[in-house]
């Protein structure tokens, strides 16, 4: 029953879609919905469409829970208010695992503090037997000198080669950097924030659905980990732009046997347990307390695959191409 709407994204409503998607069959649940964040409207009519928003997300939020298999996970994206409010109501269903933090800078909001990250709601189906895997990350190194950001002292040859393991708060992914000539997509999350996900979740084969699909970014990330996707979608030209890059993604971020996320000609994240298989392609700094100024370099580049939507700007930086958008009501919302 499922199989007909896997590997597509759907045009519509998703409330509407999701009743054709059986309880308990996709492996990994992910939202990134509009913010309604419209400025300028009065207290009381503030109020309403408050309530109404999150009136509304708890309705496909419910949906995302009941589709979601016992092993499986439930990811929310949103900036941290609705995310307090998504919090309190999915804990009577589903079982908290982590608010992750992912450093973006965002326009000033107010007088108060800079909001500088968005959030990520990490919730499991159940409790326990859940499909979870330890990822590893690069060590973050000084932009010039190359020398490593901590100061590890002493232990410097008791570090991990590749890098740390990712913990709840992400300072080496940021928002798209946008081709100087293009006006930027007014919401394209960075597709490494997806694979990172995903290899976190799920094995190759298993299913992701993204209800608020946008131009496709969890679909494409999905894809080319390995994995399939459900997208829905109420935007047609949204649609149609994830369907042709689609149609241009490979399911090639492997690197022998083992799916790995590529971004900008290096890898930024791989599974811990796959470290055993993917040390070979790798040079690593002998004696290993080098590695404070030395990289793990991939021996060979020509592993890297070619990643269709990123291209040169004027400057020379690689930057990923985002289609100009047209103005969608759902727009107003969006911050930023
Ligand atoms: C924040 S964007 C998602 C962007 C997406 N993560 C990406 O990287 O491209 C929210 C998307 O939800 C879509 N949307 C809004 N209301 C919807 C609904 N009721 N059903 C399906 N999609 C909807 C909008 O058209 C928009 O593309």
């Amino acid at each position: 029953m499922i199989e007909k709407y896997i590997n597509k994204i759907h045009n519509g409503d998703c409330l509407e879609l999701f009743k054709n998607i059986p309880d308990n069959s996709v492996d990994v649940t992910f939202a990134d919905p509009p913010f309604n964040l419209k400025k300028n409207y009065s207290s009381y009519k503030d109020s309403l469409e408050f309530q109404e928003y999150l009136d509304w997300c708890e309705m496909w939020i419910s949906e995302m829970v009941r589709v979601t298999k016992s092993t499986g996970s439930i990811f929310l994206h949103n900036i941290p208010k609705w995310l307090t409010y998504y919090a309190t109501y999915l804990n009577k269903f589903a079982n908290f695992k982590h608010w992750i933090s992912w450093d973006a800078a965002t326009a000033p909001m107010g007088k108060s503090l800079q909001p500088a990250h968005y959030g990520i709601l990490f919730y499991t189906k159940e409790a326990n037997g859940t499909k979870i895997y330890e990822l590893r990350y690069p060590h973050k190194r000084d932009r010039k000198q190359g020398y490593l950001w901590k100061d590890y002292g002493g232990k410097k040859d008791q570090l991990h080669p590749f890098g740390p393991l990712v913990s709840d708060v992400w300072t080496d992914i940021h928002r798209i950097k946008h081709n100087t000539k293009r006006d930027p997509h007014p919401c394209q999350l960075p597709i490494h924030l997806m694979d990172r996900l995903i290899l976190m979740t799920t094995d190759e084969n298993d299913i992701i659905l993204d209800p608020f699909s946008g131009t496709g970014t969890t679909a494409i990330s999905a894809k080319r980990l390995g994995r399939k996707y459900i997208g829905f979608e109420l935007d047609k030209k949204y649609v149609e732009i994830s369907r042709q890059k689609l149609e241009r993604t490979l399911p090639n971020f492997k690197l022998g046997e083992s799916w790995v996320s590529f971004y900008l000609n290096d890898i930024v994240t791989i599974r811990n347990n796959d470290w055993n298989n993917l040390a070979k392609y790798f040079s690593i700094p002998n004696p290993l307390r080098n590695i404070d100024f030395e990289r793990v370099k991939l021996i060979d580049k020509k592993l890297i695959p070619k990643e269709p939507d990123i291209e040169k700007d004027v400057l020379g930086n690689e930057s990923e191409i985002t289609e100009k958008p047209s103005k969608y009501k759902w727009e107003e919302n969006y911050r930023d």
